[in-house]
């Protein structure tokens, strides 16, 4: 292991805990480069390996917070054992629960929201002098560095620029909610939507791309709901971005998500049209198939008008995969309400899709809802659609079994090293047998067999692998 920096005041790593959304994932990766250049902190699986635990929280759903709390219930001996240990906890938990962490988990050090993850290095400082302060005087109660307020820009402005050793990468474009839908704690977590400008993500992707990324995604709470400054004034919205996306030499593929079905504008419609870097595959989250359960969730639309967006895009796009979110059983949902999601699931065949039990979070205006379903019918629910949504995503499977896919090579196959792996079109992973060499490339991949949760096949073309060796001979 390599030494940390002589002003770090750690010795071990840091081992990095994510729960939740791509958000979490994508703040993850952000706080490892921020820590590795402040501290020479080193990620590291082990705990003993490490002196520096930070837990990134997911409070969308009750069972994700209170892993939160059991999760720091394993780490007391581990603190306990070495000083200048520290516990940070970050988040939608600590944004939302901040002083309740506080008390219920004395052990944690810090605490952060999903907006100050920056100033993180700085309060690590603030509580190991802290601690020292404690040791010397023992009456003075030691308390936790906390900080879970809200200064998006900042937040932006102060990460570190992107650094990639892999051919698809993440770009926040835009945080927070505004929607306020009556179930959800992601607008008080982390806080209204809030767009980086316009362009500091052509920048960021411009970067990226000459480190070698192929695809991007675009990456927002609600990313269709884009509205970044550019340099004249002007504002643009996700189809302006995807299209100056486009132009950035190198990008080939570009996904965007999570979106909303109430920001899915016809100019954002056109580009299934117009860029064909854009994939076939839209995550569109509509929760449930009725009309009635779509107004008490405050989701402002109706199924047709969800029905009509995808309509639209199918018509450009027929092979386009959808993929959604589902709750089943919000308070008040009847038998046939649950039907009409069923049907809405038959009528538009989803692909690999998400279903979740309602949970009442508190603080959202759904938690005061009667909730009069009895826990039987919950489960009952949430198994037929699960098992519906499974057998259309195990249809979809087999359907692509003989076709001819475009893959993006990612990386070597985690089963075998003479296996590649790589990613479809609509975000299927696909194992086929290839050389090393063609990792970052865009190879034809024709899909010989479908399992549960990838798909294997054999390379039938490699486009690009000219190019490719010419570069390689230039660079010689
Ligand atoms: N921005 C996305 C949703 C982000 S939250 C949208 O437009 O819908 C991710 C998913 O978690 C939601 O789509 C929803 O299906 C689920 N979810 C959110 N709050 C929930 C709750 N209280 N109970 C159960 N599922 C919830
Ligand atoms: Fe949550 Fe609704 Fe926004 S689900 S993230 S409040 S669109």
């Amino acid at each position: 292991m390599q030494s940390a920096p002589h002003s770090s005041p750690f010795e071990g790593g840091l081992l990095m805990k994510t729960y939740g959304c791509q958000m979490n994932e994508y703040d993850s990766d952000r706080m490892v480069t921020l820590l590795a250049k402040t501290f020479g902190l080193e990620t590291v699986e082990e705990k003993d390996d490490a002196d520096v635990l930070i837990l990134n929280t997911c409070s969308i759903r009750e069972k994700a917070q209170e892993k939160v709390f059991d999760e720091l219930g394993r780490w007391k001996k581990w603190k306990a054992a070495k000083p200048n240990r520290i516990i940070a906890v970050g988040g939608c938990v600590a944004s939302q629960e901040g002083n309740v962490i506080r008390k219920r988990a004395p052990i944690v050090d810090v605490i952060f929201g999903p907006q100050t993850l920056h100033r993180l290095p700085a309060m690590m400082n603030e509580a190991l002098a802290l601690r020292e302060q404690n040791r010397q005087n023992k009456k003075i109660k030691k308390k936790a560095i906390i900080d879970i307020s809200f200064p998006e820009i900042e937040k932006f402005d102060n990460l570190a620029a992107p650094e990639s050793n892999g051919v698809s990468a993440f770009v926040s474009v835009m945080e927070g909610c505004s929607k306020y839908c009556t179930f959800c704690v992601v607008p008080y977590t982390r806080g209204e939507e809030f767009s980086r400008p316009f362009n500091d993500v052509l920048a960021e992707i411009e970067t990226l791309a000459q480190q070698g990324v192929r695809e991007v995604n675009l990456l927002g709470q609600n990313v269709n709901a884009y509205q970044g400054i550019m340099d004249d004034g002007e504002v643009a919205d996700l189809a302006v971005l995807i299209h100056a996306v486009r132009a950035v030499e190198g990008i080939d593929r570009i996904r965007y998500m999570t979106s909303h079905p109430n920001e899915m504008t016809q100019s954002l419609i056109d580009c299934y049209a117009e860029v064909p870097e854009l994939v076939s595959h839209l995550h569109l989250p509509i929760q449930t198939g009725s009309d009635y359960i779509l107004g008490l969730m405050k989701r402002n639309h109706m199924v047709i008008e969800y029905k009509s967006t995808i309509r639209k895009i199918r018509k450009i796009r027929p092979d386009l995969t959808l993929t959604g979110d589902f709750i089943v059983a919000f308070p008040g949902e009847t038998c046939d309400h649950f039907k009409e999601t069923l049907a809405l699931v038959r009528e538009l065949n989803f692909d690999r899709s998400f279903s979740f039990l309602y949970s009442p979070r508190p603080g959202t205006p759904a938690a005061g809802l009667l909730d009069d379903i009895d826990v039987h019918t919950k489960k009952r629910r949430l198994q037929a659609i699960q098992a519906m949504l499974n057998e259309q995503t195990a249809e979809i499977s087999q359907k692509m079994v003989g076709t001819v896919q475009r893959v993006l090579v990612e990386d070597l196959s985690r089963s075998s090293i003479e296996e590649l792996a790589g990613r479809a079109d609509n975000n299927r992973m696909v194992n086929f047998e290839g050389s090393a060499d063609l990792i970052g490339q865009f190879v034809e991949v024709e899909i010989t067999q479908a399992f549960t949760n990838t798909l294997r096949g054999k390379i039938v073309a490699t486009p690009e692998a000219e190019k490719y060796a010419n570069q390689q001979i230039k660079q010689l």
